[in-house]
This record gives C-alpha cells, structure tokens and sequence, in this order.
C-alpha cells in the first residue's frame, strides 16, 4: 500500500479525499465526475444508445437540422472548447460547417477516453489544430491561446449544466463567460422539463445500463481506493423530483451495514443511500434569465418537435 500512496498523483489524492468526505455527511453524497473513468465512459456511451435515452439522440437530431445557424453564430475563425468532450461525436456536425476554425480545444477529466477521441477527431479533421486539454473543468484550467481566433466559443453539450446544483451552475456560467470574453458565445445543450415517467425510464433502463454506471463508482473506489463496498449489493435509485425539477440518483443498500475505505469506516442504516448524481430538467426562459444574470445573453435557441432537449447560442456581454 506504500508504493500507491507514493505514485499517488494530484487527481488520486482529491478523488479520495472527496470520497471520505462525501460518505462522511450526514446525506452520503459522492461527486458525480468521477463515473467517468474508462470503465465508466464506456458505460455511458452505451446510455447514450438506449432506447430510453432520448437526450443524446434528440440534440444529435437538433444539430443536424441547425448545424448550419449554430455555425453562422459562432462566425469565421472562432475558437471551439468543449466541455466535458465524452465521444465528439455531437462537434462534428459543427466543424463540419465552421468557417475555418482557429482550432478545437476538447477538455474532459478522462485522460486517457479524452487522447483516444481527440486522436481519432484529428485523423478525421487534418487541417484542424486539436488541442485537447486533460483537466476538470469545474476548477479553472488554461485555455491554449490561438492567435488568429477571432471569437472564442464554450461548447457545452448533453444537458452537462444539469449536473451540477443551481449555484454551482450560476457560477460555471459565470467562468464560461469569463473564459470567452466578451463578445464570445456559449453553445449549450439543456434538458427540458416533460413527462415525469419519461425521464424516470430514461434514467433506469430495462436493460440495466444505468444501473451498472451508478454502481461502478463504488466499484471504482473498491478497485482504486481499497473499498469494500461490493457495489453489486447496492440497488440502483431514479426518481424525479418537482420542486427541485431534477432526477435524483442514488445507491441504495437494504441492511444495515459497515463499509470500509482505507483506514476508514461507513456506517449505514438499512435502506440508506448515497446520493450519485442529479439532472436538472430547464425552461427555457428561465435558464435564459439565469444566464442573463451570470453575463450571458440568449441570442437563439433551437429544439425538437417534442420540446424535450435544447440547443442555445448565448453571447457574453
Ligand atoms: N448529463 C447526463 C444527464 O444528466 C448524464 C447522465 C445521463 C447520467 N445518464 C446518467 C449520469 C445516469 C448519471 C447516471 O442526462
């Protein structure tokens, strides 16, 4: 065990440092960034193609019918920085159209799943300068400065923002903003509010995918941090909630138990959980005076026929 905490990196240290404070609240909570280790990011990838899971494809259809306007928006030689970069397949359909682009700067926590896609995007676009950026991008993180761009432009996908509680999203919106400048622009992907039974099934599949990915982040701190959670004897939790207008998940276990993680010890009562991950459902208009008040102006949004998923050009005043 000496040699792990000696080869310990930064990222190492922070993930198990929030984990032993996360089981330590009153509420367990663990961070949900940390589903996405290459285990992880496969599984998600498989979420993405469930037949429940309409957010993935209901954007991919917004962007192929408005790829076009999205481009003009974000103008000639712009700067493109996704967060969150999972597959890059969604950006293709907006390099595809982009009036030569100063370059595409793909930022993700997964190291190793980010190179890999990045790689393979590069192959595909040889005249485009690829600069992908291994950081969390809810701590700030440069930016590679390219010289001829003209705008910078945050592309932020697959209703990401939801993931994060209300303040927390208010203040990466404010960083967003800060990190294009003014006149730069924010191209953002949001879930909108629907059927309750919709988004359940969306976040609780038949087949038992979403399953696996919530409880691979137990099984990730067994592997990594020397837990003995056992994540198959935690059950998979969805529900939507109202007031809160989010999709709650959680890991839930049905006897009291002790769980260990290092040198230390988690008590849990029969039926406690640990609360994953949430996904905020928007309206628009009210997302939109959110954004307003963290520097961000809508200039133009885009959905389906359904009204489930949103696709907004903002611009930073
Ligand atoms: N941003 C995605 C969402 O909120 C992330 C996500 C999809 C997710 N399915 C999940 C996170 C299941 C945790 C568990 O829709």
């Amino acid at each position: 065990m000496m040699i792990d905490t000696r080869l310990a990196t930064a990222a190492d240290r922070r993930f198990r440092a929030d984990v032993l404070a996360g089981l330590a609240l009153p509420r367990k909570r663990l961070p949900s960034k940390y589903f996405y280790d290459a285990v992880g990011s496969r599984l998600f990838e498989r979420i993405t193609e469930l037949p429940e899971y309409y957010p993935t494809r209901t954007e991919l259809s917004i962007m192929h019918r408005h790829a076009d306007a999205m481009a003009a928006r974000c103008g000639p030689r712009c700067l493109l920085i996704e967060l969150g970069a999972g597959a890059l397949t969604k950006v293709r359909l907006l390099l595809d159209r982009l009036d030569a682009p100063a370059g595409f700067v793909p930022v993700d926590v997964s190291g190793e799943h980010l190179r890999e896609a990045a790689a393979t995007l590069a192959d595909d676009y040889p005249a485009l300068d690829v600069e992908p950026v291994v950081a969390d991008f809810t701590a700030p993180f440069a930016v590679p400065e390219a010289a001829t761009a003209e705008r910078k432009v945050v592309y932020f996908p697959g209703s990401t923002l939801g993931n994060f509680d209300p303040q927390e999203a208010d203040d990466l919106l404010r960083r967003i903003a800060r990190i294009v400048g003014p006149g730069g622009g924010l191209l953002l992907g949001v879930d909108l509010r629907k059927d309750p039974a919709v988004l359940e099934r969306a976040y609780d599949d038949a087949a038992g995918v979403t399953a696996a990915f919530n409880r691979n982040l137990l099984a990730r701190i067994d592997r990594e941090l020397g837990g003995d959670f056992d994540a198959e004897s935690f059950r998979h939790v969805a529900f939507y909630d109202h007031e809160k207008s989010r999709v709650e998940m959680h890991l839930v276990t049905d006897r009291e138990r002790r769980v260990r993680v290092r040198a230390s010890t988690f008590d849990f009562l029969a039926g406690e959980s640990i609360h994953t991950e949430n996904s905020h459902k928007y309206d628009i208009s009210e997302l939109a005076a959110r954004a307003q008040a963290c520097g961000l102006r809508l200039d133009e949004s885009w959905t389906d026929a359904r009204d489930y998923f949103a696709v907004l050009y903002l611009t930073a005043a």
